[in-house]
């Protein structure tokens, strides 16, 4: 790497927040460990990086590509006093505290696919899996989020089965400080945390949504059907318009770009 190294001091001093960092060069997963620290009762803030990971984790029961010296992956519990039924908003809400801090900080032009991923000239550089554990009253005991952000290609591209999806945020001749976009992306969660429901959330994510006004195949029920993306409703769910004008709203799903659907 010919950027600084990640380092706590530096973190520490960027962000903000109440965080409890643990620094790793290589971990199997940091939703796992942070996970097992969460069980341990770390308190909200346990803030868990690696400079690699084997076994990362990505949505889907998909893996997430960790290798050393490209990116950064990282971990944050959560103990959310909110309602069940909100606690999917963290993850698009994580996803413009991202976008946010690749604009301010990289200077890049990020757009997100719904509901959760971070493309940059039109390559994923960005993954986001929030994993909650819930009580027997059915509230959350926490929530570990986990991102992953991709800095730079590695030595010899992406392996075969991603690399026409997957990019890096910066290449090789540019100058960037990990730990600024790291303590960013914290920061400008935290203070969309605070506002998880707000319509200024909502509005910072629909502005950098892709597909708008764009005509995409979906399925649902195994039917498929086509319609125009209109844009998210304050549950963060898609909205589509079918050709009778009727609108749609989707809760979870994946838009895959290049065939420009969704299976929900
Ligand atoms: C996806 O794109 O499907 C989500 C990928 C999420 C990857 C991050 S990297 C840090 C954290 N630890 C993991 O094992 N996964 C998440």
């Amino acid at each position: 790497m010919k950027y600084e190294k990640i380092s706590a001091e530096a973190l520490q001093e960027q962000i903000n927040a109440n965080v409890n960092i643990r620094i790793f060069e290589c971990l199997d997963s940091t939703n796992t460990s942070a996970k097992h620290y969460a069980e341990d009762g770390m308190p909200e803030g346990g803030l868990i990086i690696a400079l690699s990971q084997t076994g990362g984790k990505g949505r889907m029961g998909r893996s997430f590509y960790s290798p050393e010296n490209c990116g950064i992956y990282f971990s944050l519990i959560l103990r959310p006093k909110i309602p069940p039924e909100d606690i999917s908003l963290i993850t698009p809400v994580a996803a413009v505290a991202v976008a946010k801090a690749f604009e301010d900080i990289a200077k890049k032009s990020p757009k997100i696919k719904w509901v959760n991923d971070i493309f940059v000239n039109g390559k994923k550089v960005c993954g986001i899996l929030s994993e909650a554990a819930f009580n027997v009253d059915g509230r959350a005991e926490y929530v570990i989020l986990g991102i992953g952000l991709n800095l730079l290609e590695p030595k010899g591209g992406y392996p075969e089965d991603i690399k026409n999806i997957a990019g890096s945020l910066f290449s090789e001749n540019e100058d960037f400080s990990p730990n600024e976009i790291l303590a960013a992306v914290v920061n400008n969660f935290f203070e969309f945390y605070k506002a998880l429901k707000s319509k200024a959330v909502l509005e910072e994510y629909q502005k950098r949504m892709m597909l708008i006004g764009e005509r995409i195949n979906y399925t649902q029920n195994k039917i498929e059907n086509s319609a125009t993306v209109q844009g998210i409703d304050q549950k963060f769910r898609i909205i589509l318009k079918n050709e009778n004008g009727d609108l749609i709203h989707l809760s979870s799903g994946e838009v895959t770009i290049g065939s420009k659907r969704i299976t929900v």
